[in-house]
């Protein structure tokens, strides 16, 4: 099977946005000319079982779908959201409850959350980090949310820092967000994009947009596309960087696509036609081939990126190590890899390292590098 990589807006919707085509490959890998729309964001059809032929879309199975996505949309608008989360910041602490259940901010006692998970007594921390409100979609294929260790959340934003980038715009990267949004000393502003729905209630629209990735849709309309394009605006010294983690399930395709899309609202929002939109990818190293394929320009860095709630990625003694790195187009000339996280003293320059885990190093021979420092590669199972 392999997805059409085509515009998808004329295609038709679920409650995800406009659906992929793929065309269906026969046993000896031979396209069959069978092709089918399905949603984008969700491997398993228990999420959204939408699949159509592509030659059997009726306006009546239209209808069913129109009705389904108005059914699926949350039940506030993000402006709702916005007007919910200040007066639950002006109740006292003791009154202030989170619905885990339905992932809800209570506002009175007589809403009704009988026998649903309550947090009580919620603090102004965690309403400035609600990833530690929120019931983590660890199991679920399509959203899979593996939280960074504190370690690479600071590698990462005192990289960005030292590049002199002002601007982060983080799709489906919440924990930095919320890092960055509690450390303003951190000097660095984000934009969360994430397709998860429940971010509107902490954030608003200037600092978060619901979006899926694989289709490039903003829920939020044309009102949500344009905060994002005035993000990407870099005025008066500004510089914008993208950073982006989807499940590995994603389609790698698909992402770069979009990827190709944002770079021209990039360009076009900074007159800049002939550079590209710094990006940092979080993805294994094992899909390397796969992405090169589409975007050449992009190298893998050493660093190993940690996660705190995924047992094989975590770093802890014991485990393979994080197969994640960064794929970037940032041109660093010399990239110090932390040495409180083993890696070796020596100044390690952003190097292309092949899945092999042989590279280039500074001095321009080939050797091993920090990935064979610390664990070396591991073969890993690739569901996250
Ligand atoms: C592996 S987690 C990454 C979390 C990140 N490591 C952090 O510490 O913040 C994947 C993230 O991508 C989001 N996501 C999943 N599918 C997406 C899609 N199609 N479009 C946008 N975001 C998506 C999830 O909700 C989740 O926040
Ligand atoms: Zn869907
Ligand atoms: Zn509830």
């Amino acid at each position: 099977m392999e997805v059409i990589v085509k515009d998808c807006k004329s295609h038709p919707s679920c409650p995800h946005g406009p659906c992929l085509m793929f065309e269906r490959h026969t046993s000896n890998g031979v396209k069959s000319g069978k092709r089918f729309y399905a949603c984008s964001a969700c491997r398993d059809r228990s999420d959204c079982n939408f699949f159509h032929w592509a030659d059997d879309f009726s306006e009546n199975k239209l209808k069913q779908w129109e009705e389904r996505i108005a059914a699926s949309k949350p039940p506030f608008t993000h402006d709702e959201y916005v007007q919910r989360r200040t007066a639950f910041e002006n109740l006292p602490q003791h009154k202030r409850k989170y619905c885990r259940t339905c992932s809800l901010l209570i506002l009175k006692d007589s809403e009704n959350h009988v026998k649903h998970e309550i947090i009580d007594d919620v603090s102004e921390e965690q309403i400035h980090q609600p990833t530690t409100l929120f019931q983590t979609l660890e199991n679920k294929k399509s959203e899979a949310q593996y939280f960074f260790s504190h370690k690479t959340i600071e590698f990462v934003t005192s990289l960005l820092k030292k590049l002199n980038f002002t601007k982060v715009v983080l799709i489906g990267v919440p924990k930095i967000h919320e890092y960055l949004m509690s450390n303003k000393s951190a000097g660095l502003t984000s934009f969360l994009m994430d397709i998860d729905h429940r971010y509107m209630q902490f954030f608003g629209p200037e600092q978060f947009c619901h979006y899926n990735l694989f289709n490039n849709h903003f829920f939020g309309g044309k009102a949500s596309t344009k905060k994002f394009k005035e993000f990407l605006t870099e005025n008066n010294g500004e510089k914008v960087a993208i950073l982006l983690d989807p499940p590995f399930g994603g389609l790698i395709d698909a992402i770069c696509f979009t990827l190709q899309k944002l770079n021209r609202y990039w360009q076009k929002a900074n007159d800049k036609s002939s550079e590209s939109v710094p990006i940092m990818w979080f993805f294994p190293y094992f899909l390397e081939p796969r992405i090169m394929q589409n975007m050449p320009d992009l190298v893998m860095m050493d660093y190993k990126v940690k996660y705190l709630n995924h047992k094989k990625f975590g770093g802890q003694a014991g485990s393979v190590g994080s197969p994640v790195r960064i794929f970037t187009n940032i041109s660093a000339s010399s990239v110090v890899l932390p040495k409180d996280e083993g890696y070796r003293e020596k100044d390690i320059e952003i190097s292309e390292v092949h899945v092999d885990g042989s590279g280039v190093d500074s001095e321009g021979e080939k050797s091993s590098n920090a990935l064979n420092v610390l664990n070396g590669q591991q073969k890993v199972d690739c569901s996250r």
